[in-house]
């Protein structure tokens, strides 16, 4: 989604009025520096030509070996020369045999249920026995984030979104599970016979609500009294594919789908304040009470969860899992530490919000997958304090200890959990600058933090581990877990880069000077590791540095540490989120989303009619499954 739309609403700190444009256009114009470029940048010490140093006792990784693709913007994707693009999955392909053929001027929520939904983010990847003749197969696990309305619909100008329009909305989000398996030639295809394909939606997938918070009175509603039954899942971003196969989906802005007024004097009022609730992005709540808060109070309290899904059986019920805490959470990403519990890394993606993990109280079982069932029920969350001199204090939030305890409001874990960021508010966590993915890297050992963006953040706001205020391109910061103990609640960090023009002083960037003109970036978002640790960075905001979104490569180690590699571009509109590498490292599974998207683009005048570029046709957010032409390793 649009950066600009993760306000903060942490009351420790101030909300910022200008827009990232604004603030862009003012202070960081690049035609305002090039010509004094070099000198301020001796200057200044940052700049290109200062690297980002060399991480203490990293192990090394291979050096990127692919022709770079440059920097620009138009209507289409393009990957570097030698590599395939294929259309995995488009907004309304088939996800079942009996799917009704996909028609953009009579879609109904009937046949969306039954298709791929919209604007695809978070891409995982399960396993399935290969097929006797070798050929691959598994399980592809899509999130399904939000709805792009104006380009969805036609002939919306001028008038309110109908309910049977908001009920394709419903329908669009959520997740696609489906089979897909090489075709022969290299390439993949979806198998829409499979039994284990399944669609989870907003509007009719029934959710079971497990952990310290079930039950609680604050999770009731009319239609629940048991406060363990929700229906539906939205705004799930990124998420993860667990050690024992189950998917996570990772809800994130659900603030955006209620509407209505709360009496300020009400018990969720602050709660709902601090979640940004309600935001009233979308029109659900003029035709379901559930959406609006002056009828349904408690109804936001049931999201904002990390949702677990039993891929291996598509009837099961999706549960909530309160343990893993109530927050904008971007993404689950995991990792099983030595003791063999499973640790995840949670970041909310908000300004001044904050980096999260949770660490099951038992050990993952390898050998028994029914032993694992409810591993995410039970541990503890805690949240990151990131010190000057490189420390990282991971603090519990558990109830009963300081300050969480009556006296502050909290009567329960469940309390601590439902309002997690006032619990990490009192606990003196560190406010970042919008903490997207945070994913470990099982390689290396090191867990890499995507910190998009923070144009509220005030020039006397800064420390060490957000020193940029306003911080209009984000930065990556990497966290190193003691002797690779994942569990660990002292760690350290250290930058790897400042994102942003390195040729534009003020800015303040910090690359490796290796880095081409095409290999910095903006607004790092979702991430991954591929099989040989290398990290790969997708970008959401980079358009405000002149070019289109992407992926670009990243070296963590070595000499080229700090260094980024363009290695695909986003058509006009989109963002790339959900980078997800096959188990060989040979496909790379890529999600473009909103594409045609715009200040002023709608169903009519889309930026760009991609993929399929027919006349009268919108765009269609899709899933790209990118190989190398021959065979081998994505990025080489
Ligand atoms: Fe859904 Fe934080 O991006
Ligand atoms: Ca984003
Ligand atoms: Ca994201």
């Amino acid at each position: 989604m649009d950066e600009s739309e993760n306000k903060t609403s942490n009351p420790r700190v101030a909300s910022g009025a200008a827009t990232l444009g604004d603030i862009i256009n003012v202070r960081f114009s690049r035609r305002g520096f090039l010509a004094s470029a070099s000198a301020a940048a001796a200057a200044s010490g940052f700049g290109c030509a200062t690297g980002a140093p060399q991480a203490r006792g990293a192990k090394t990784t291979r050096n990127f070996d692919f022709a770079e693709i440059t920097r620009g913007a138009d209507g289409d994707h393009h990957a570097p020369e030698g590599y395939h693009t294929d259309i995995l999955l488009r907004w309304g392909d088939a996800v079942f045999a009996d799917s009704p053929s996909f028609d953009p001027y009579q879609q109904s929520a009937a046949a969306q249920e039954r298709q791929f939904g919209f604007n695809n983010d978070f891409i995982g990847y399960y396993s399935l026995d290969a097929k006797a003749d070798g050929r691959q197969r598994g399980l592809l696990c899509v999130n399904h984030e939000f709805t792009s309305t104006d380009l969805m619909f036609p002939g919306l100008a001028g008038r309110e979104l109908t309910q049977r329009e908001c009920e394709i909305e419903m329908a669009a989000h959520g997740s696609t599970v489906i089979e897909i398996e090489q075709d022969g030639e290299g390439g993949w295809r979806p198998v829409v016979s499979s039994p284990y394909n399944r669609r989870v939606t907003a509007g009719s997938t029934p959710m079971e609500i497990t952990g310290p918070a079930a039950g609680s009175d604050r999770l009731k509603t009319d239609d629940d009294p048991t406060g363990r039954e929700a229906i539906g899942t939205m705004n799930n971003c990124a998420g993860a594919i667990t050690p024992w196969g189950t998917y996570l989906m990772a809800e994130e802005n659900i603030n955006g789908y209620f509407l209505g007024e709360l009496e300020t004097d009400h018990p969720e009022a602050e709660n709902h304040k601090r979640f940004g609730v309600p935001a009233g992005w979308y029109q659900w709540g003029r035709y379901y009470d559930r959406f609006d808060i002056s009828k349904t109070p408690n109804e936001p309290n049931r999201f904002g969860w990390v949702v677990e899904v039993d891929i291996l059986d598509p009837a099961s019920t999706p549960k909530k899992r309160t343990a893993m805490g109530r927050l904008k959470h971007e993404g689950a990403e995991n990792v099983v530490a030595p003791d063999g519990r499973v640790v995840f890394y949670m970041g909310d993606d908000q300004q001044f919000d904050y980096v999260y993990k949770f660490v099951t109280a038992r050990a993952f079982d390898p050998d028994n997958r029914e032993a694992n069932r409810d591993l995410l029920d039970d541990g503890v969350l805690y949240v990151a304090r990131f010190d000057a001199d490189g420390g990282v204090a991971w603090l519990p939030l558990i109830f009963g200890e300081s300050p969480l305890t009556p006296d502050n409001g909290f009567y329960s874990q469940g309390d601590v959990l439902i309002e997690t960021r006032r619990a990490a508010d009192l606990l003196g966590a560190t406010p970042m600058d919008r903490p997207e993915d945070v994913e470990p890297n099982p390689v290396t050992g090191r867990v890499y933090v995507m910190l998009t963006n923070n144009i509220a953040r005030k020039t006397d706001e800064t420390d060490a581990a957000n020193p940029r205020g306003p911080n209009a391109f984000g930065h990556i910061i990497e966290i190193i877990e003691p002797g690779g103990d994942f569990t660990s609640t002292r760690s350290r960090w250290e930058m790897l880069v400042r994102c942003g023009d390195p040729a534009v002083p003020e800015i303040g960037a910090a690359w490796n000077d290796a880095t081409s003109e095409n290999g910095w970036f903006g607004a790092p978002d979702n991430c991954a590791v591929d099989p040989q640790g290398r990290l790969w960075v997708a970008t959401d905001g980079n358009p405000y540095t002149g070019a289109n979104d992407g992926l670009w490569a990243v070296s963590t180690d070595g000499a080229l540490r700090g260094t980024g590699r363009a290695f695909f571009r986003a058509p006009n509109g989109a963002e790339i989120t959900g980078p997800r590498f096959a188990p060989d490292g040979e496909t790379l599974f890529l999600s473009v989303q909103h594409p045609g998207d715009g200040r002023t683009a709608n169903f009519e005048a889309p930026t760009t009619r991609w993929p399929d570029f027919k006349d009268g046709a919108p765009p269609r957010p899709a899933v790209v499954a990118i190989r190398k032409k021959g065979g081998g390793p994505i990025g080489g």
